[in-house]
């Protein structure tokens, strides 16, 4: 089965030009101006850009959390992915306590089976490193192509890990070929916050805010930064969300330290005030850490542009409002963390980087797609249009105008981050290794079409395999 899209503006990390893509067997084939080939199926983008399909390094599906479960699975998720141009994405496989590392994993490929439209990798999130046995096992997951380890710093009672654990686990990750991720935030300050909040009878939603102070992601961020340097393994900070994470990221960046940070889609767009709306509705964006005051906004953008900051995740951890966010009805602390996100990133950073001059086309696709990559593995098989890279393809319509709304979404989220935005630039057609799996505003593939990507362990590249390296 062959491809040829022609006539679009191809658009890379580094390339910029109008010419044609042809795939055959699943990757790219040929690139060039006016191939003179014959296809099975020729795609016209003339007036359109051709990107590299985008890989989303940070989301939760079908994931138990606060009390409940996020409400989009793999495939309401992979639908929703694939809606807004995302083709690969890294999920949290998370260690229950006393489980071992394989039956997590075994319970997430389970999740994924029949249901994946896109491809996908698992990163693991360390919980529970009591018995010794995890360690050997937590070393061995690189070769089964989990190449990174991730440790909460926060949730208290639930996810958090002691300093004990995420110091061990930098140190196998030295050794295993892993990268560490951190939620760096100071679950031990936080929770005396919450408690003190609660006694006073503080329960509303905007108390989220309150009782995570900037400078809680601050201290973790450092503390984290500090501590992969002692262990000798590189760190990459998820979601940051404030000028006081920023800070330390910057400074060990500027020592040539391994650290690397992604912000998310929503820290750019929503800030604390949203979570002051009136009947509950500021439950819509308790997510963590929670969206802070607006000057912090500047700050992202500046850190996304200079490489401070290297990637834009959506950390897509979805629950309904009505009937899952309303279990925190009387007390903030009970609401369930997170947000939706997968299907408007594109759009989002679309039109408020590019089309508001704050970033290049070239920087918005190594934000979303070959940074990302190149972090966690799937780099050159995903992540740029190469030859022999897998055909990822998302056809986009620059100026096409579109009103962001939950009435059209595809996730089974009851409200959008951002509901009513009207934007400019839309997906039109995506391609995941040479199949199309949406086109015309229609989902083309049959659930279990996505696979699971093993990744290449930190700072090694997964080779397409027909290079045969
Ligand atoms: O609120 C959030 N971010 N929920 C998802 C879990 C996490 O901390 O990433
Ligand atoms: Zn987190
Ligand atoms: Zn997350």
């Amino acid at each position: 089965m062959s491809v040829l899209i022609k006539g679009g503006r191809v658009v890379t990390a580094t390339d910029d030009y109008v010419g044609d893509v042809f795939v055959d067997g699943g990757r790219i084939s040929l690139l060039g101006e006016a191939l003179d080939v014959t296809a099975d199926t020729t795609i016209d983008a003339s007036g359109k850009l051709v990107l590299p399909g985008l890989v989303d390094p940070h989301t939760h599906l079908d994931m138990p959390f606060g009390g409940t479960t996020t409400i989009d699975d793999v495939r309401s998720g992979h639908e929703a992915a694939a809606f807004g141009g995302t083709t690969c994405h890294v999920d949290f496989c998370i260690q229950g306590k006393g489980q071992t590392f394989a039956d997590a994993l075994a319970d997430w490929h389970g999740k994924r089976e029949g249901k994946a439209l896109i491809d996908m990798g698992y990163h693991i999130a360390i919980t529970d490193l009591s018995d010794p046995e995890r360690l050997e096992e937590l070393a061995s997951l690189p070769e089964q192509g989990v190449t990174s380890y991730k440790l909460f710093m926060a949730y208290k009672g639930a996810l958090m890990v002691d300093d004990e654990t995420l110091f061990k686990s930098m140190e196998v990750a030295a050794a295993s070929g892993a990268l560490v991720m951190v939620h760096a935030e100071n679950g031990d300050a936080i929770d005396v916050l919450v408690k003190q909040a609660l006694a006073a009878g503080n329960t509303a939603p905007h108390f989220h805010a309150l009782t995570r102070p900037p400078e809680t992601e601050g201290e973790a961020t450092n503390r984290a930064v500090q501590l992969a340097r002692v262990a000798g393994c590189p760190l990459y900070v998820v979601h940051v969300s404030c000028k006081e994470s920023v800070e330390p990221i910057a400074l060990a960046r500027e020592k040539g330290w391994d650290v690397w940070g992604e912000t998310c889609t929503q820290y750019f767009f929503i800030d604390q005030t949203f979570l002051e709306r009136p009947d509950f509705e500021g439950a819509k964006y308790v997510y963590t850490p929670p969206p802070r005051a607006k000057d912090n906004q500047d700050v992202l953008w500046n850190a996304v542009r200079t490489d401070v900051l290297s990637a834009i995740s959506t950390d897509h951890c979805s629950f309904l409002w009505d009937g899952q966010k309303t279990l925190g009805r009387d007390d903030f602390s009970l609401i369930p963390n997170g947000g939706p996100g997968l299907e408007n990133r594109l759009h989002m950073i679309h039109h408020l980087g590019v089309g508001q001059g704050r970033i290049t086309l070239n920087r918005m696709v190594e934000l979303l797609s070959t940074n990302p990559a190149k972090l966690f593995g799937l780099y050159p098989r995903k992540g740029t249009i190469a030859p022999g890279s897998d055909a990822d393809l998302v056809i986009f319509d620059p100026s096409k105008r579109k009103t962001i709304t939950v009435a059209d979404q595809h996730s089974k989220a009851d409200y959008n981050l951002y509901e009513g935005t009207e934007v400019t630039g839309d997906v039109e057609t995506v391609l995941v290794r040479g199949t199309v799996v949406i086109d015309d505003a229609e989902l083309k593939v049959e659930p279990g079409y996505g696979q699971f990507v093993a990744r290449a362990k930190f700072g090694e590249e997964l080779r397409p395999a027909a290079l045969g390296v």
